[in-house]
């Protein structure tokens, strides 16, 4: 165990908001709350100074209601195992709905149109109650119009907390994102039809916590959590760190059995990295989170040592305790093949959930016309607890993050790398890879997974599994 009072983190806490740009800290918010006394949440347009240049107007946010002007989307905390009731409203002028991504809960909370709940027209409200089975940094976002919405900065952090987890002496949440910026500050077509078809059309300006390199100040020679999203709809991170060593403790929520440094590690959209930074021991030093890819470093965020050296040691810090997993039951499993590749057919649909126009992706060859009141079939129906092994086959040029609700899925092998035993929600599968991924049916209803490069999803690459 660590040596690290609750008393320690909070004074690294303090410390960090009184210097600091608010990274993680602003618009965070505590507590479960009982069904009578639900969170309030509304998505709302806004503006918001984002290229540090001139006001973007035609932001969208989430926000409690008298949230402050142009303030990014609050980090949602909530505890494992605790029941946690939010009542959200929509003050956007089209329909929208609220997905919770990595949180295994019941079907009807999981905010997907017509698949699991009614789209909320502007002026209504949705109530969402759920208690979260895992800890770990999850996030969330619409499920509607998700490329505009999205774009536009609906995209918020969702911590849950396990009251086991051990204290470190400062914690930081950063959501990772871009937006598509014209010169004049303001909001450019969200995409490219040919980008679309490649690796979906990238953002003019990053962001970390809606701020071009943001600058943090942490306690000097602390132990820091650093949780890290990807929520943007395109780029993949390639995430490096100058100037300090650092632990991997989790990836997309889950704990690592064991904690591994920190060289590079590859966030693609949708995935989640926790770390622990080890600041360094003199006042005024700088550690750099800088993204690698393709070629030039581009410093995202940094974080500057201030007071006095607290003198911890990485090799302290432990495992962080697993979340409870269904283990698969490989001898008795089902194998279904998921096929993902590109289409010429053109399928999409007008839907009031947005539709780019275009069909260029496929999953076992046939494209998601998009979100209808009359889905096509499932896919697959998977039994109440049995276990399935999709053997995923990529014969595209790109990655493609395929992101399964409601269920986990537990890697087992690749053609092409060797793989670690993770779970994960967001598997991040490269070009003319072949990886086999068992899901432990356990949650009923039905269940969407689709690639999370936006454009990807909404062009054909998304499709359900039944669970009865
Ligand atoms: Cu992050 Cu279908 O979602
Ligand atoms: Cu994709």
């Amino acid at each position: 165990m660590l040596p690290l009072s609750r008393r320690t983190l909070l004074k690294g806490s303090a410390l960090a908001g009184a210097y600091g740009l608010g990274l993680g800290l602003a618009g965070k918010v505590s507590g479960a709350f009982a069904a009578s006394d639900p969170y309030l949440l509304e998505a709302a347009v806004t503006d918001a100074l984002i290229d540090g240049k001139a006001p973007t107007r035609g932001m969208m946010t989430y926000r409690q209601p008298g949230g402050i002007d142009g303030a990014m989307p609050p980090t949602l905390r909530m505890t494992r195992g605790e029941a946690f009731a939010l009542t959200f409203t929509n003050r956007l002028d089209e329909p929208t709905t609220v997905h919770w991504h990595g949180l295994r809960i019941p079907n009807g909370m999981d905010g997907v149109p017509f698949l699991t709940q009614p789209y909320i027209y502007t002026g209504d409200s949705f109530d969402y109650g759920f208690t979260p089975p895992d800890a770990g940094t999850f996030w969330y976002h619409p499920h509607c119009n998700t490329l505009e919405q999205m774009g536009r900065g609906l995209t918020g952090l969702l911590i849950v907390e396990d009251p086991n987890d051990p204290a470190f002496d400062a914690e930081i949440a950063l959501n990772l994102r871009d937006w598509r910026l014209g010169g004049n500050s303001q909001f450019i077509e969200q995409f490219k039809p040919r980008d679309a078809a490649k690796t979906g059309t990238f953002g003019t300006v990053r962001t970390a916590n809606w701020q071009v390199e943001p600058q943090q100040d942490l306690p000097a020679g602390g132990l820091v959590r650093l949780r890290i999203a990807a929520t943007d709809v395109t780029r993949l991170y390639n995430l490096t760190l100058d100037g300090a060593e650092a632990l991997i403790v989790a990836l997309d929520g889950q704990p690592l059995p064991s904690p591994m440094p920190l060289e590079m590690a590859i966030v693609a959209p949708g995935q989640r990295l926790d770390l622990i930074i080890r600041m360094p021991d003199s006042e005024g030093q700088i550690v750099t989170l800088s993204d690698v890819r393709p070629s030039a470093p581009k410093s995202v965020a940094s974080f500057r040592a201030v007071g006095p050296s607290l003198k911890r040691d990485l090799g302290d810090v432990p495992a962080l305790e697993p979340n409870p997993a269904p283990a698969p039951d490989l001898s008795n499993a089902q194998q279904i093949p998921l096929l993902l590749s590109a289409t010429a057919e053109n399928a999409a649909r007008d839907s009031i959930c947005g539709t780019l126009g275009y069909s260029f992706w496929a999953i076992n060859k046939v494209p998601w016309p998009g979100d209808s009141a009359d889905p096509m079939a499932p896919l697959a129906e998977l039994k109440l607890g049995q276990t399935t092994i999709f053997n995923l086959e990529n014969v595209t040029p790109h990655a493609h993050p395929i992101h399964l609700h409601g269920m986990n899925f537990h890697v087992l092998s690749s053609s092409t790398r060797p793989v670690l035993p993770l779970i994960s929600d967001t598997y991040l599968i490269l070009p003319d890879e072949k990886v086999q991924l068992a899901v432990v049916a356990d949650n009923p209803g039905d269940w969407v997974f689709h690639c999370h490069v936006i454009e990807h999803q909404k062009t054909g690459m998304t499709s359900y599994l039944r669970v009865v």
